[in-house]
């Protein structure tokens, strides 16, 4: 079989977009230069890599177990490229990281400071809440993840490094905002605004109420920190969301942290990757980045 590494290349991201439009801008070529690539890689593997079905595009069996083979080939050879600029001194390649929607509020200021420190590495964000992210994990889509808590289900490795707390907010306006040590009962007869299922702020949310015996009446559902705060702003109800999300609006008083029995709930982030996969070098530089600031005073 004569498939070079330009075709399989190709074949990867098209199958990782399921689309030949999005890989082709993704490789700076024009979409039937792509197709013409996959189909003379198709004649060379002898059966059809893709279908159609209405619009939309689907790998074959065949197609599934290539980019299966792509995507450690490809790992393989971008991990012998870190290794090499590693023995030439260098950390250069390229960090897939991948974090909870909660996460993205510290996790930008902290590449900063890295990415001056490696100016070689090339760093990608992704950005889901925790069940997608952890779907991302499974399919082995990144370099590293960073998560509220390391997953039951999954074989992984993780460290711990910041605090992430989870406090109680309403409007500043609200009867609670003031009171102190209110107790949990008072908290749940509040209507409650909560993300939505899937989401890793909402689960530690739902068991710390559990663990207390304590039911909570969810008002709405919302998809992200940023409605949750609106719609706390628009006085629809108290929530529970990780302080970090909250600095700027409990500065400015638009948003008051309520002072609730069991209160902050004290998780730490976690830095999550698959257990068998052996970290990188620019994986390896981030973890230990990482740790270094983790040691920081009020890190
Ligand atoms: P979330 O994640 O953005 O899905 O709520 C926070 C977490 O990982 O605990």
């Amino acid at each position: 079989m004569r498939l070079s590494l330009r075709q399989l290349k190709l074949f990867e991201s098209v199958a990782r977009h399921s689309s030949f439009t999005r890989a082709a801008e993704e490789m700076h070529l024009t979409q039937p230069a792509v197709s013409i690539q996959i189909k003379q890689l198709e004649m060379a593997v002898g059966l059809p890599l893709f279908e159609q079905i209405g619009k939309r595009i689907f790998l074959t069996d065949v197609g599934v177990e290539l980019h299966k083979v792509c995507t450690e080939m490809l790992e393989a050879l971008a991990r012998f490229e870190m290794n090499v600029a590693d023995r030439k001194g260098l950390k250069q390649g390229k960090l897939r990281l991948a974090v909870t929607t909660t996460a993205k509020y510290f996790v930008p200021r902290l590449l900063g400071p890295f990415c001056e420190r490696y100016p070689g590495i090339d760093v990608s964000l992704k950005v889901s809440n925790r069940e997608r992210l952890l779907e991302r994990l499974a399919n082995n889509r990144d370099d590293v993840y960073i998560l509220g808590q390391p997953p039951g289900h999954l074989p992984v490795q993780s460290r711990s490094f910041l605090e992430n707390r989870l406090v109680p907010v309403a409007h500043p306006e609200h009867p609670l905002a003031g009171e102190t040590r209110i107790s949990l009962q008072r908290l749940a007869e509040e209507p409650f605004v909560m993300r939505e299922s899937g989401s890793g702020t909402r689960m530690a949310t739902e068991e710390f109420f559990q663990e207390r015996g304590v039911a909570i009446r969810v008002r709405m559902e919302l998809g992200s920190n940023e409605a949750i705060k609106q719609a706390v702003m628009g006085r629809l109800g108290v929530a529970v969301l990780s302080q970090n999300t909250v600095t700027l609006e409990s500065a400015v008083g638009q948003i008051a942290i309520l002072d609730a029995d069991g209160f902050p709930i004290v998780r730490h982030w976690h830095l999550v990757w698959p257990a068998d996969k052996k970290p990188s070098v620019v994986a390896q530089a981030f973890y230990d980045y990482l740790e270094e600031k983790a040691q920081e005073p009020g890190g």
